[in-house]
């Protein structure tokens, strides 16, 4: 069986472009491969600077896998601190990786274009680690959204750097980029997320859910006149979560005319608590399970360092430790 890996950083509570877009394929993948899914928190260091918010949003990313049907029995679930090796094999990595590579990294020239703040070396390190913490796990494939395929590619180069140096001891794993993940139109219609305030926040309160779903951006045209299925937010929505059937009885709906946003704003929230019903009861019952969910990541990390630790335990011997 082939072997996939994912990480996940947790920066908040996740809205329905990051379901669609990689959550729902990072479960769904658990029935034909083996997985190894993490909480990518030592990424995340290089932006959270509050142990208090680092607990609260790694402990919500696990609920929220959990809660849409994670299985902790099939897919290794865990965080990347609970493995020193990775911080290892990093430095390992270091010493074979130069700057002017490193330097040709996008998520590196954005930070630098931007110039927000002092950038760190956690920062610039970024895709080293991330080759340590995809190459320990020996996996076949790593599914990554375009935006992380260039630090997938990077992780190639270092790994088949420290074989042609050392000797073989990596896989080399390829990045799988499901074409069809669609873009989910945020409520402006612009690309759902967080830092543009459009979210529709699948595990939000209801009233609130209400709020952002009522709050879609649609055109002016009036209730009786017929209306485009094609430019219109809150079908496109729909259409990601509905059956088939569903779709075409709302399509209808749109060309006969007499039917208004309103109603159709009614029957996507409506179509949104029905889908998510039971991972939003779940997810409010695992919430304040913070022993529990400490425990299911224990167990995962456990058995990810019996992987972790074997790649390790070769690549120092190559390397003359
Ligand atoms: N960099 C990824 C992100 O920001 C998270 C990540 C860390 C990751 N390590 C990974 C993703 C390994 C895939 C494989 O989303």
């Amino acid at each position: 069986m082939k072997r996939v890996l994912s990480g996940v950083q947790p920066s908040g509570r996740v809205h329905l472009g990051n379901y669609l877009g990689a959550i729902r394929q990072h479960i769904e993948m658990q029935k034909d491969f083996e997985c190894f899914l993490f909480i990518a928190d030592l990424h995340a260091l290089t932006t959270i600077k509050s142990a208090e918010q680092m607990r609260t949003l790694t402990h919500e990313l696990a609920v929220t896998y959990l809660a849409l049907g994670l299985d902790p029995k099939k897919t290794v679930f865990f965080r990347h601190s609970d493995l020193s090796e990775l911080t290892e094999l990093c430095w390992i990595f270091d010493c074979i990786t130069t700057m002017p590579f490193l330097e040709r990294a996008h998520a590196w020239k954005d930070a630098l274009a931007k110039k927000k703040k002092e950038i760190t070396i956690g920062l610039f390190n970024y895709p080293v680690l991330m080759a340590a913490d995809i190459l320990i796990y020996q996996p076949d494939l790593i599914p990554v959204g375009q935006d992380q395929k260039q630090h997938v590619e990077i992780a190639r180069d270092i790994g088949q750097n420290f074989n042609k140096i050392f000797g073989e001891v990596f896989k080399i794993p390829a990045p799988y980029i499901k074409k069809e993940v669609a873009v989910v139109p945020g409520t402006d219609g612009q690309k759902m997320s967080k830092s543009y305030g459009n979210t529709i926040d699948i595990f939000a309160d209801e009233a609130t859910l209400k709020k952002q779903v009522m709050g879609i951006v649609t055109d002016s045209t009036p209730l009786e006149k017929p209306k485009d299925t094609k430019t219109c937010n809150v079908f496109k929505l729909y259409e990601l979560l509905a059956t088939e059937k569903e779709i075409k009885s709302l399509a209808a709906k749109y060309k006969k005319g007499g039917f208004g946003y309103g109603d159709a704003k009614k029957l996507l929230l409506a179509k949104i608590l029905s889908h998510f019903g039971p991972a939003r009861s779940h997810f409010a019952e695992l919430l304040p399970q913070k022993d529990y969910i400490r425990q299911i990541l224990k167990d995962g990390a456990t058995r990810a360092k019996i992987v972790a630790g074997a790649t390790l335990a070769q690549a120092k011997e190559k390397v003359g430790y």
